[in-house]
């Protein structure tokens, strides 16, 4: 969706990156020879129960990703062809977006078919053979489930539909309107319009929170639960880590179906915004999803992680569950909002996921594909967006709590927006035009190296236009390059998984600094520093201020500088160091 870039003026002029003394040979300093002592570790981790807790997420759009018959759209042999890209990069397991049999409306988040793979994508046995090549390499394979609604084409809603008396009507939810011609209330769907469609074979009005081929499926419904677990376990069986689920906050409505309060502003197609309270974040979700965590149970190391859009921490706590026994991952999307990067901002926001009442595990993720990249949107004019890529990049894997990746974000992808309405694909992106142009630019394909089509097919058009900076934004010339993008990450996830700091607890510090963030990462058997500058302007941090009594090495470091008792950050540096604390905890 929309976000705009906001114009952050530079008082430093042209960005010099500072050369960094400390770098090794890769050009970032890594100096992790002691963890190397230990590969046991990581293959323990990726097979303990709690796996997830050290991985790292990899969130791959298909659709985009590799095109292996050259057709235009991405497949999963594309997918296995590349899984040696995401070994290197230090990926333990991926997360699918949909893939299942659709017509497309919403890019696979409109399932005719749950227990299937979309010839276009390939058959099941692909699915099978990227779940055998992922295990060979450590990576798990984790799935889409959508379970807030289905594909106006599937069986259930076509027999749903067919009469009132179907054996399926209930599995979605059917309306009488309010008056001929008038939808059952006010509500209005997520993408635009009314949240309901008339369908005269039955003269009643259905239910839909997205497009209206996107039926909403009625959850108060045992049946529709019932059917969805099976789902699950049939997934589980096959060897499917987890699943992804899609738009939770969305799956009850208010069954007295009251109209929600209106807001002045208008939304971007138009309507009066509302305020969603009869139709999101119903209580009851938490109760189905207590019992889809007891069938998850039942599977050794499976993982919910979900869509939860939270504004407040209670909202975030909720999805946790009262004991712990709800989402394993609820993802803490807040930071996709923000519009512009702001230490103190970053700084309560993280505070407040990681000092959640029930101790929930933080999952966090700066993109994905509804969202413009990172580095598009905190990249002020004339500066440098690989700069801020590698800073979020730190960020996201210095954190506690389990970064989930987006494709091409390891390469400092940008968004490729459409300037044409009718070059759009996405139809949020015709609706809206031109407030909203849709999740097009975010959802381009993969950059593999600077052949035609970026190395994502053999020739054909791709269903999106790749990246005008393909020819030297791509995996196989960040390889090569030391200083890029890429290597930054290999770096990065390299020093999460092997040094014991990033097994530990987050520690705010330097709190009072409104341009550099600050964090130790506090184990038994050691403490991490990291600093990120999240300005324009270069910055100065005192070690006494972030708790260090001494910098025993420079790990990693991007436009920075240490000297006795201070460290120089050039605008969006980054500063990684293995130290001792002053204090004790
Ligand atoms: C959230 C998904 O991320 C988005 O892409 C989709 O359009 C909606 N849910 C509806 O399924």
């Amino acid at each position: 969706m929309m976000f705009a870039v906001l114009a952050i003026s530079t008082a430093t002029g042209p960005l010099t990156v500072n050369g960094q003394s400390v770098s090794t040979p890769n050009g970032h300093t890594n100096s992790s020879k002691q963890a190397r002592k230990k590969p046991g570790n990581r293959a323990t981790q990726r097979n303990a129960a709690d796996w997830w807790k050290h991985a790292v997420v990899y969130e791959i759009y298909p659709r985009s990703y590799a095109d292996s018959d050259n057709n235009g759209t991405g497949d999963l042999k594309g997918i296995i062809d590349h899984l040696d890209h995401l070994r290197a990069l230090g990926v333990d397991a991926v997360w699918l977006t949909p893939m299942f049999p659709s017509p497309q409306v919403d890019f696979g988040y409109d399932v005719s078919d749950y227990q299937a793979v979309d010839p276009r994508y390939g058959n099941l046995a692909d699915l099978d053979r990227l779940v055998a090549e992922g295990r060979k390499r450590g990576i798990k394979v984790v799935l889409d489930l959508v379970v807030n609604h289905s594909s106006d084409q599937h069986a259930w809603f076509r027999a749903s539909r067919s009469s009132r008396t179907s054996p399926y009507r209930e599995f979605y939810i059917w309306r009488d309107g309010k008056a001929a011609g008038q939808p059952p209330n006010n509500w209005t769907s997520i993408f635009g319009g009314s949240a309901w469609k008339f369908d005269p074979t039955t003269n009643q009005w259905y239910h839909h929170q997205f497009y209206p081929e996107q039926p909403d499926l009625n959850w108060r419904n045992p049946k529709v639960e019932k059917a969805m677990f099976d789902v699950a376990r049939w997934w589980f069986d096959r060897g499917i880590y987890g699943f992804r689920l899609d738009a939770v906050d969305t799956m009850f409505e208010d069954p007295q179906l009251r109209d929600n309060p209106t807001l002045p502003e208008m939304d971007a197609y138009g309507e009066p915004r509302q305020r969603r309270i009869y139709n999101v974040l119903m209580p009851e979700m938490h109760a189905a999803l207590q019992r889809l965590r007891r069938v998850t149970d039942q599977y050794p190391g499976r993982v919910l992680i979900g869509e939860t859009w939270t504004s407040k921490p209670d909202e975030l706590v909720a999805y946790y569950g009262p004991r712990n026994n709800e989402l394993h991952m609820p993802m803490y999307l807040e930071l996709t909002k923000m519009p512009a990067l702001s230490a103190s901002e970053f700084r309560s926001r993280i505070e407040a996921v990681e000092n959640n009442s029930v101790g929930g595990w933080p999952t966090f993720a700066l993109s994905n594909h509804d969202i413009h990249r990172a580095a598009d949107r905190y990249t002020p004019p004339g500066m440098s967006s690989d700069d801020v890529a590698k800073l979020v990049g730190a960020l996201l894997i210095t954190l506690r709590g389990t970064p989930v990746l987006y494709y091409g974000e390891e390469l400092g992808m940008l968004n490729n927006d459409p300037t044409r309405v009718e070059d759009v694909q996405d139809v949020i992106g015709r609706k809206g035009w031109p407030n909203e142009k849709g999740r097009d630019g975010e959802r381009t394909p993969m950059q593999w190296d600077g052949s035609a089509n970026a190395g994502f097919n053999n020739g054909t058009k791709p269903w999106l236009p790749v990246g005008p900076d393909y020819a030297t934004r791509n995996v196989a010339s960040e390889q090569a390059d030391p200083n890029s993008v890429l290597n930054w990450y290999r770096a990065l996830i390299r020093l999460r998984h092997e040094h014991p700091a990033f097994s530990g607890d987050y520690v705010s510090v330097n709190r009072n600094d409104p341009n550099v963030l600050g964090y130790l990462r506090v184990s038994s058997k050691g403490t991490a520093l990291v600093l990120l500058n999240m300005s324009p302007q270069q910055a100065q941090v005192s070690l006494a201020d972030a708790d260090v009594k001494q910098v025993r090495s420079v790990r990693l470091a991007r436009g920075a500088q240490h000297e006795a008792s201070d460290v120089r950050l050039e605008p969006f540096g980054v500063f990684i160091a293995e130290v001792d604390r002053a204090t004790a905890p």
